[in-house]
This record gives structure tokens, sequence and C-alpha cells, in this order.
């Protein structure tokens, strides 16, 4: 509580709107469908406060609850968080177990609250490869919030934009092989029907906090046409604020995918 009005107020001397004022300027009409977040930062967070990075990795749980909180209040039908990506296991065993169990824990003790917030839990990603533990506690989460019909988690673990296309391909090949499926019949919308999202609108925002420029191996597919937004601002000290800042900003924006607005039209 004290932390968030010290936040409020620092953001206010340097110039940036408050949550509340922010909430005003949002136009609930248009709010993006589907927002991605790459969550990243937790570590560099954790190093600056002379702390281990499993510190930061257990700080940023409580960013997954403001932003899920926010997103459902505001009625957004979809938010794909990246957890874990496939080339994560790289890292050190220890690093790779702690967010194992912190993945368990999350969804042990969050799994009421989201169920009462009709909120449907869908991961995504090479779920098989995942630790046992895990996986049991995913797909307990999955039976128990099966029927919800509000906001999608989608949990991106042990997810690659291009083995989510290699799975594709293969699942197509395989249709085609046993003629089901003719390669003429193959377009945008049956290749989409085969990926983890199956079904989802495109995500219509990309936020990545901790300051990088790049997608690292997110949602290539979807992505064709994504607003991107970044900041400096580390995953765990990421807040509703910063969501907002992003909502506010994507509605600034002009989406032409690859056509006129109708001021431009007819300019010619
Ligand atoms: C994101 O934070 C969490 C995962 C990738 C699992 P990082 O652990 O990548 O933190 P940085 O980027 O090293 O600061
Ligand atoms: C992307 O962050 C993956 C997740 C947030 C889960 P990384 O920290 O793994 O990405 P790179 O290595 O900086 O590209
Ligand atoms: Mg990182």
């Amino acid at each position: 509580m004290l932390k968030d009005l010290v936040r409020n107020w620092r953001e206010r001397k340097k110039g940036q709107l408050s949550e509340e004022d922010l909430l005003a300027r949002l136009d609930r009409q248009r709010l993006p469908r589907h927002v991605a977040i790459i969550m990243d930062g937790n570590g560099r967070w954790a190093r600056r406060r002379g702390m281990p990075r499993t510190f930061g990795h257990r700080a940023g749980m409580e960013s997954i609850r403001d932003i899920v909180r926010l997103s459902t209040q505001l009625g957004i039908g979809y938010l794909t968080l990246y957890a874990f990506s496939t080339e994560n296991w790289k890292r050190p065993t220890d690093e790779v177990n702690f967010l194992m169990n912190l993945l368990v824990e999350y969804l042990h003790k969050e799994i009421d609250e989201l169920c009462q917030n009709n909120i449907r839990i869908h991961p995504i990603g090479l779920l098989d490869e995942l630790p046992a533990k895990a996986g049991e506690a995913l797909q307990v989460a999955v039976a128990r919030s099966r029927h919800n019909s509000g906001l999608t988690l989608n949990l991106a673990l042990n997810y690659g934009g291009r083995t989510e296309l290699v799975e594709a391909v293969r699942a197509i090949a395989r249709e085609v092989a046993s003629g089901r499926l003719f390669p003429e019949s193959i377009d945008e919308p049956v290749i989409a029907g085969y990926l983890y999202t199956a079904g989802q609108p495109d995500p219509d925002l990309l936020i990545r906090p901790a300051g990088d420029y790049r997608v690292s191996n997110f949602l290539l597919w979807q992505l064709a046409y994504t607003e991107f937004w970044m900041t400096p601002v580390m995953w765990p000290d990421f807040r509703k604020v910063h969501l907002l800042q992003a909502l506010v900003d994507y509605q600034r924006r002009e989406r032409r995918f690859g056509g006129l607005i109708k001021s431009q039209a007819g300019e010619n």
C-alpha cells in the first residue's frame, strides 16, 4: 500500500499520469482484445538489489497478480504471459528448478481467485517436457478452470515460436499424408488453426519490460500486425499503472494493416 503511494507520488513528480488519470483517459470501447507480455528483467532487478536472480522471479509473481486483476477488471479477452521459453533450459539447473517450483506454487495459491474471477487457464508450449509436478499442477488448473468464460490466460511455458510452427507443420503434413487435407487447401486460417492459440484473436498489443527490443522467439506468427510497447521498467516493478500507460498509448496508435487510413485514401 505505502509502496504504491510512494510510486504514485514519484511518477506524478516526473509528470507521469496516475492510475486514476490513465483510467479516465482509457476508451473502454477500444481496448485490445488480446495483450501479450514478455515478462523480462527479473534477474537484473534482483542483482541490482544485491540479491540472487531467483529473488526477482519470486517478486515477479506479484506483478502477475496485479496485471491479471486489471486485465479481468477491464474485460480484456486474452492475456498471454511468456513465463519460460524453449531456450530458458540453458540456464543453471537451480534457476530452472526454482522457476518450475514457482509455477506450481503460483497455481496452488492462485487457482481459487482465478476461478472466482471466471479466468480460464490455457498453457501453451511443449508441456510434455515440463517436470511431472509442473505438468500435474497445470492439468489441475486447466480442468478446474475449463468452463470459465472470462479472461483466457495463456501461460507460455517451454514455449518457442519456432517450435510452435514446427509442430504445426508436422500436424499439417500428417493430415496431407493421410489424404484428409489437400496442399491447395492450406491457407493462413488453416495454419493459424494448428497453432497453440487456435481460435484466438492475434495479440493487438505486445508489452516488453526491462529495456530490450526483441521478440525472443515469442508468437512469431501471431505478431504479424501487433503493436509493440517497450519500457525500461523491470517486470517485478511492473504494475497496473504501466499496463494502463501501454493501453492509453496503444489507443493513440493508428493501425493500418498495410492499407491506408481514411484521411489518406483518395490523396493521389
Ligand atoms: C524473465 O526474467 C524471466 C524468465 C526468462 C524466466 P529474466 O530471468 O530473463 O531476467 P533478466 O532478463 O536476466 O534480467
Ligand atoms: C524471454 O526472456 C523469455 C521470457 C520472458 C520467458 P529472455 O530473458 O529469455 O530473453 P533473451 O535471452 O533476453 O532474449
Ligand atoms: Mg531476460
